[in-house]
């Protein structure tokens, strides 16, 4: 297939705060991979790390990376033992590329696969006009899923994976941190049938944005209004019966602990930047079960989310900001801005 040779791509080419956009070798592919054209990205929190290359990115991140795991585009080269893709087929991806040997893997736990590597992190990612992925990642994705949606599929399936760990319905649920991942877990949360829904943040523009994008959910600016006060104007008698902590704040986390029910339930995916002390007496006392989430359930989470995609879940809202790929610097200061849901950027 005639492909060109080089690509514009946006890489960390030193070690040092910034991106850099440079012409690099398009991928060749090997025989159970494909290769993909690249059509629109979208910036996560993650990049951000990368971009200021703090201490978690100066640790984890070879130079030169490029960048970048949210995306959608479409197939344009397939290895030679790939079936079940064609060329032309439209897909998001899976970016966390794992080995097939573990027993997690072997029993079909692929998500829990302990040699578990990132695109954009720890190999190349899709921050580019073409990507390199084993077919076995890809995500093909219906006609009437567009590729806006395609690329915030990855932070979508963050919020899923969570969001579904616990039984919602009819529960009342506690989300803590109204980032883009914590919006579109409210999201998940009312279509999955949860009675009440609330949402805390300390930064009053995300909450408002999470009102635009979550019909009938009841946000908490928790830096000014009592949490317990709002159990009692929503009827509630005892506490929350499911907690998605989605802030990474040891604050949300023992105010979540505070306010659920005896017996409650929490799934934590937000991730404190260090060390952070936690009431564990608390915990047992109220016999509270946690469960840790990383990443996606390969491919559960995909199926569900696309599923509910087509079937009334609607996130569109979330994206707030739309920028050419030139452009790129604009989108980084966008989402560093803490104003933003998700920063989309076009690569066609
Ligand atoms: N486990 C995983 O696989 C995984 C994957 C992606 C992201 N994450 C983590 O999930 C979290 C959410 O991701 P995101 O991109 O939406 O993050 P984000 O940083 O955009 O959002 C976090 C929000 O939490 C709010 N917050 C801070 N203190 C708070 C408090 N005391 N109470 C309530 N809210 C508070 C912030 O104002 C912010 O709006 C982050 O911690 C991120 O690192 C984990
Ligand atoms: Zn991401």
């Amino acid at each position: 297939m005639s492909q060109p040779t080089t690509m514009k791509a946006l890489e960390k080419s030193q070690p040092a705060e910034g991106l850099w956009m440079v012409e690099a070798p398009v991928p060749e592919i090997g025989h159970d991979e494909v290769l993909i054209k690249i059509n629109k990205t979208a910036i996560c929190g993650t990049d951000i790390h990368i971009w200021n290359w703090d201490d978690w990115a100066a640790h984890t991140v070879p130079v030169p990376m490029i960048v970048g795991h949210e995306f959608a585009g479409e197939i344009v080269e397939i290895g030679s033992d790939v079936e079940g893709l064609t060329i032309g087929q439209r897909c998001s991806g899976e970016g966390h590329l794992i080995g097939h040997e573990s027993r997690q893997s072997r029993s079909g736990k692929f998500h829990l696969d302990p040699g578990t590597r990132g695109i954009g992190v720890n190999v190349q990612g899709a921050f580019a006009q073409y990507l390199r992925l084993p077919a076995f990642n890809v995500v093909p994705l219906p006609d009437d899923i567009p590729d806006e949606i395609g690329a915030i599929l990855d932070p979508l399936g963050n919020a899923v994976h969570t969001a579904l760990s616990f039984d919602l319905l009819g529960e009342d649920v506690l989300i803590t941190g109204a980032g883009p991942i914590g919006i579109m877990a409210a999201a998940v949360a009312r279509h999955a049938g949860a009675r009440h829904v609330v949402l805390t943040d300390i930064n009053p523009d995300r909450l408002k944005l999470a009102e635009d994008v979550v019909k009938n959910l009841r946000t908490v600016d928790v830096s000014r209004e009592d949490l317990a006060d709002v159990t009692h104007e929503l009827g509630m008698k005892q506490g929350f019966d499911v907690g998605l902590e989605m802030s990474g704040s040891q604050a949300a986390l023992d105010q979540m602990v505070e306010n659920l029910v005896m017996g409650g339930k929490i799934a934590l995916l937000g991730i404190p930047p260090g060390k952070s002390p936690v009431d564990w007496s608390r915990i047992v006392f109220k016999a509270i079960t946690i469960k840790g989430v990383y990443g996606r359930e390969m491919f559960e989470t995909w199926y569900k989310m696309i599923a509910m995609l087509q079937n009334g879940l609607d996130v569109s809202r979330v994206i707030t900001h739309r920028f050419g790929v030139d452009e790129f610097r604009e989108g980084f200061a966008a989402m560093k801005s803490g104003l933003s849901g998700k920063v989309i950027l076009d690569w066609e």
